[in-house]
C-alpha cells in the first residue's frame, strides 16, 4: 500500500520527535550512568547480546564475508512486545539493519536498498489494544535483486520477527505461531540462491520451529526482542564482537502438539493444568525425550568449554575450561532427579561464569541446601526428602552428566499446612487520638500501628484504593496509577502520593525512558548480576522521572508458548524465574525505588484472563507456580506485589485469602502491600463482598482505584461492611499498616511542608 502524504508527515514528525526525545533523555538522565548515558547504552547493548541463543552454527557465524540481509524485520525490528509491559516511550531504537550499518558490516547494497525503500513505503503495523498484529506482511524480493545479491555473495541472513502482547494470545495460525506464507516464500527464494543461509529470530517468546526441518540453515540465532539497543547487539553477535552465551529458558518442542500443555490450553472459562508438575522440560526429560528440538538450558558459543564437576559435602565444585579460540562465558547448570513420582530432571542451581579467555578456566563452588532436594508431599502438606537422588551438572538439561548419586533419610524439611484461608487473626489496634504525620513514624517518634490507630475511617478507607484512574494527576504524567496519599487528608498526614508505572520493559510513562530487553531475553542470559544492573539503571531513571514503584518483574511461568505476554515473563522454570526476579528486585531497590512483582499467580494465558479459572493441584502450585514467587519474596523482600486477574481453583486472585494471607504473608513472611491487577471482578463470600472481601483476603489496595472490570464505578464499600459488622476497624487499621509500611521508605519529610 503506498504511503499517503499524511503518513509521510506523521512518520517524519515521529522521527524528529524521537531525535529530540533522545537528546532530551541524554540531557535529563545523562548524569551518572542512567539510560541515555554512554554507560547506560553500553549496558543495554551488552544485555541484549547476553541473552541471545545460538541454536545452530556450522562455523558460518561470526560473519567475516559479505552477506545479503533479508526480511523486513531488519528495518521493522520488534524491540519489545505490546501492551502495558512493552509500551515504553523509548527515545530511539536501533533496528537490526542500522546496527549492522553502524558496525560497518559488509552488506549487499541492493538488498539493503530494497528493504529501506519498502519499509519507508509500507510502514509496519502494530494493531490496536488486544488486537495486535503478530507479524508484518513480508514483501516478495524481486528476482533481479536476488540474482544481483547472489552474484556478490554466497551468504544470506534472513530475519523473521514476531510480537504479541497483553490481552491477546498467539494463535495456531500462519503469521502468528507459525511462519506466514510470505516468510516461507522468502526462505524458499533465498535458499535457492545462496549456499549459506543464517536465520535470525526476533521474537518475544517461542514460536513454531518445525520449519527448521524444511530448510537448511547454516546458523540459527535467536535474538529475542532486545529493547532499544537491539540492533547494536545483533551486530556485535553476528560480527563476532560478542561471543553468544545465552541459554534456552524453555525447552523447544518438535512441534506444538508435543507440548504437555497442548491439549490443556483451556476452555474460555477453565484451564485445567493436567500436565501437573510435568511442565516443559520436566515433561520432556521424563516422558518424551525424542520430542525435543532443543533442550532447556541449551545454547552454543563461538568457543568451546570443558565442564567438570563433583559433589562434595552440600556443594558442587566445578571447573569450566575454555578449550576454544575465543573468549566467552558458559553457564554451569545443576539438575537433580528426585525419587518417586518426580520429573527426571529439575534445575536446582546455575552459575554464569565471567568471560574466560582461550586456555583459561574458572573454578567455583555452588552450595546446595537440603530444601532444594525436597518434593512437596500433598498428603503431609510438607516439603520432604527421602530416598535415592542423582545429581547432574552440565550446560543443558539433556547433556548434563551425572556427578553423584546419594540417599537421604526420610525427613520433613518444611512443614506447611493445606492451602486454605488461615483462621482470622485476633488483631487489636485500638483507636487513639493524635495528629502525627508519617514523617514522625519515619523519624521513630511514633510506631506505625499507633499512627494507623490515629487515622479516621475516611483515611483508612482511602488507603485501600488507588487514586481512581490511570494517568492520575497526582503522579508523573502517564503513570499507571497512584496510591497512598490519594486524598488531601492523607497528604496532610504526610502520606506521599506514590506513583506506580509499568514495567517490566522499562518505565511506561509520558516521557522518554530506556526500553530494556524483554524478560525472555534477560532470562536466557542466566545472569543474575546483569539483571540487577539493568534494573538498577531503570531504578535510576525512575528517581529522575518521579516514579516510585515499577510494576515488575513479570513472574508468570511460560506454561504455553501461545501466552501473549510471554515476552514479559522469564521461563517455564520456577527456579530461574525466582532467582532472576529477585535479582531484578535488588536492582530496582538499589536506587531507592520499589518493585512490584506480578501477577500472583497462575495467569498463564491472556485469553479471557479476567474470568478464567486456573485449576491445578496443590503440588503443582507449590513446586511450580508459587515457587518462583517464593524465591523472589524470600531473597529480595519486595515491598509490593500484584495479584493476577484470574481465579485459582475457583477463587479470584484478589480474593484469595488462602494464597495471600496464608501462603504469601504467613508462610513466606511478606510484610508489604499487595495490590490488585488493574480493576477487579466483583465477588462475595459469606457476608463479605467486593472490596471488603478483598481486604479480608489481605489484598490491600484496589488499583487504579475506580470502576470494576466491565461496568460500574467503584470506590468505597468498606464502611458499609464495618457498619454491618462484617469487617472490623482493627482489620482496616491492619490493612493501612501494610500499605504504609511499604510506602514508608518514600517518605522524605518534605511531605509535612509541601502538600
Ligand atoms: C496489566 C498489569 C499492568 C497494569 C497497569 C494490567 O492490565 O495486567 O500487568 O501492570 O495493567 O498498566
Amino acid at each position: 500500500m503506498p504511503r499517503t502524504v499524511r503518513q509521510r508527515i506523521v512518520g517524519a514528525l515521529a522521527k524528529m520527535y524521537f531525535k529530540v526525545a533522545g537528546r532530551r533523555l541524554r540531557q535529563e538522565l545523562g548524569g551518572g550512568d542512567a539510560g541515555g548515558s554512554p554507560q547506560g547504552e553500553a549496558l543495554l547493548r551488552r544485555a541484549a547480546a547476553e541473552g541471545a541463543v545460538l541454536l545452530e552454527n556450522d562455523k558460518t557465524l561470526p560473519l567475516t564475508r559479505k552477506f545479503a540481509l533479508f526480511g523486513r524485520t531488519q528495518k521493522d525490528t520488534f524491540y519489545s512486545g505490546y501492551g502495558s509491559g512493552g509500551d515504553v516511550l523509548s527515545p530511539y531504537h536501533v533496528c537490526i539493519l542500522d546496527g549492522l550499518i553502524a558496525a560497518n558490516a559488509p552488506l549487499s547494497e541492493c538488498v539493503r536498498a530494497f528493504y529501506e525503500d519498502f519499509s519507508a513505503r509500507e510502514p509496519a503495523r502494530k494493531g490496536g489494544w488486544g488486537d495486535w498484529d503478530f507479524s508484518n506482511p513480508e514483501p516478495a524480493v524481486p528476482e533481479e535483486i536476488l540474482n544481483r545479491a547472489a552474484e556478490e555473495t554466497d551468504t544470506a541472513v534472513v530475519v523473521i520477527g514476531r510480537a504479541s502482547g497483553e490481552d491477546r494470545d498467539l494463535e495456531l495460525e500462519e503469521g502468528s505461531y507459525f511462519l506466514s506464507r510470505g516468510e516461507r516464500a522468502l526462505l524458499c527464494a533465498v535458499e535457492k540462491k545462496f549456499q549459506r543461509v543464517v536465520l535470525l529470530l526476533n521474537i518475544g517468546g517461542l514460536i513454531d520451529l518445525s520449519f527448521l526441518d524444511e530448510f537448511h540453515f547454516s546458523a540459527v540465532l535467536v535474538l529475542w526482542q532486545g529493547g532499544m539497543e537491539a540492533g547494536g547487539a545483533a551486530a556485535d553477535l553476528l560480527l563476532g564482537k560478542v561471543c553468544p552465551s545465552g541459554k534456552l529458558a524453555d525447552a523447544v518442542p518438535m512441534s506444538y502438539s508435543d507440548l504437555p500443555t497442548a491439549a490443556y490450553y483451556g476452555s474460555p472459562a477453565r484451564v485445567e493444568y493436567k500436565e501437573d508438575i510435568y511442565l516443559g522440560y520436566r515433561h520432556f526429560e521424563t516422558f518424551a525425550q525424542d520430542r525435543v528440538r532443543y533442550p532447556f538450558g541449551f545454547g552454543l558459543s563461538y568457543t568451546a568449554f570443558l565442564v567438570t564437576a563433583r559433589y562434595l559435602g552440600g556443594a558442587v565444585e566445578y571447573c569450566v575450561r575454555n578449550v576454544g579460540t575465543t573468549s566467552g562465558r558458559e553457564v554451569v547448570q545443576v539438575y537433580v532427579q528426585k525419587p518417586g513420582d518426580s520429573p527426571a530432571r529439575e534445575l536446582i542451581a546455575f552459575h554464569k561464569t565471567a568471560p574466560i579467555p582461550p586456555g583459561g578456566e574458572e573454578r567455583g563452588r555452588i552450595p546446595l541446601e537440603k530444601r532444594l532436594f525436597a518434593s512437596y508431599d500433598a498428603a503431609l502438606h510438607a516439603f520432604a526428602v527421602g530416598g535415592d537422588y542423582a545429581l547432574y551438572v552440565g550446560t543443558d538439561v539433556r547433556s548434563a552428566d551425572m556427578v553423584s548419586t546419594f540417599s537421604l533419610k526420610r525427613e520433613i524439611v518444611e512443614q506447611l499446612s493445606p492451602i486454605a484461608p488461615p483462621p482470622l487473626e485476633e488483631i487489636s489496634i485500638p483507636a487513639r487520638t493524635g495528629s502525627h504525620t508519617l514523617s514522625d513514624v519515619k523519624r521513630g517518634e511514633i510506631g506505625l500501628e499507633e499512627f494507623c490507630a490515629e487515622l479516621g475511617l475516611d483515611d483508612l478507607e482511602a488507603l485501600a484504593y488507588g487514586a481512581l484512574k490511570m494517568d492520575s494527576p497526582l503522579g508523573a504524567p502517564g503513570n499507571a496509577g497512584v496510591m497512598g496519599g490519594v486524598t488531601p487528608s492523607l497528604r496532610a498526614r504526610g502520606v506521599p502520593a506514590v506513583t506506580m508505572t509499568d514495567g517490566p520493559s522499562g518505565i511506561r510513562m509520558r516521557a522518554p525512558c530506556s526500553l530494556i530487553p524483554s524478560a525472555t531475553l534477560l532470562a536466557c542470559s542466566f545472569d543474575e548480576e546483569l539483571l540487577t544492573s539493568v534494573y538498577a539503571l531503570v531504578g535510576r531513571e525512575m528517581a529522575k522521572r518521579g516514579s516510585h514503584v515499577l510494576l515488575a518483574p513479570g513472574m508468570n511461568l511460560h506454561r504455553t508458548p501461545l501466552c501473549g505476554r510471554n515476552f514479559e515473563y522469564f521461563s517455564e522454570d520456577p527456579l530461574l524465574t525466582g532467582k532472576l526476579a529477585a535479582a531484578a528486585v535488588r536492582g530496582i531497590h538499589s536506587s531507592g525505588a520499589a518493585a512490584c512483582p506480578k501477577h500472583f499467580c497462575c495467569n498463564n494465558r491472556e485469553f479471557n484472563r479476567s474470568r478464567s479459572d486456573s485449576v491445578l493441584s496443590e503440588r503443582a502450585l507449590r513446586e511450580l507456580y508459587l515457587a518462583g514467587f517464593e524465591i523472589c519474596v524470600k531473597e529480595s523482600r519486595p515491598r509490593f506485589l500484584m495479584t493476577s486477574y484470574n481465579k485459582i481453583n475457583g477463587v479470584y486472585a484478589h480474593y484469595h485469602e488462602a494464597l495471600v494471607r496464608g501462603v504469601l504473608r504467613r508462610e513466606w513472611g511478606f510484610e508489604g502491600c499487595v495490590v490488585t491487577d488493574w480493576w477487579m471482578r466483583r465477588g462475595k463470600r459469606g457476608g463479605l463482598k467486593n472490596n471488603a472481601y478483598r481486604v479480608r483476603a489481605g489484598v490491600n489496595v484496589l488499583m487504579p482505584g475506580g470502576t470494576y472490570i466491565g461496568k460500574g464505578y467503584q470506590y468505597g464499600g468498606l464502611k458499609g461492611a464495618l457498619r454491618r459488622g462484617r469487617l472490623t476497624q482493627d482489620e482496616l487499621r491492619k490493612n493501612a499498616c501494610e500499605v504504609l509500611r511499604a510506602i514508608l521508605p518514600f517518605v522524605t519529610g518534605e511531605e509535612d511542608v509541601v502538600r
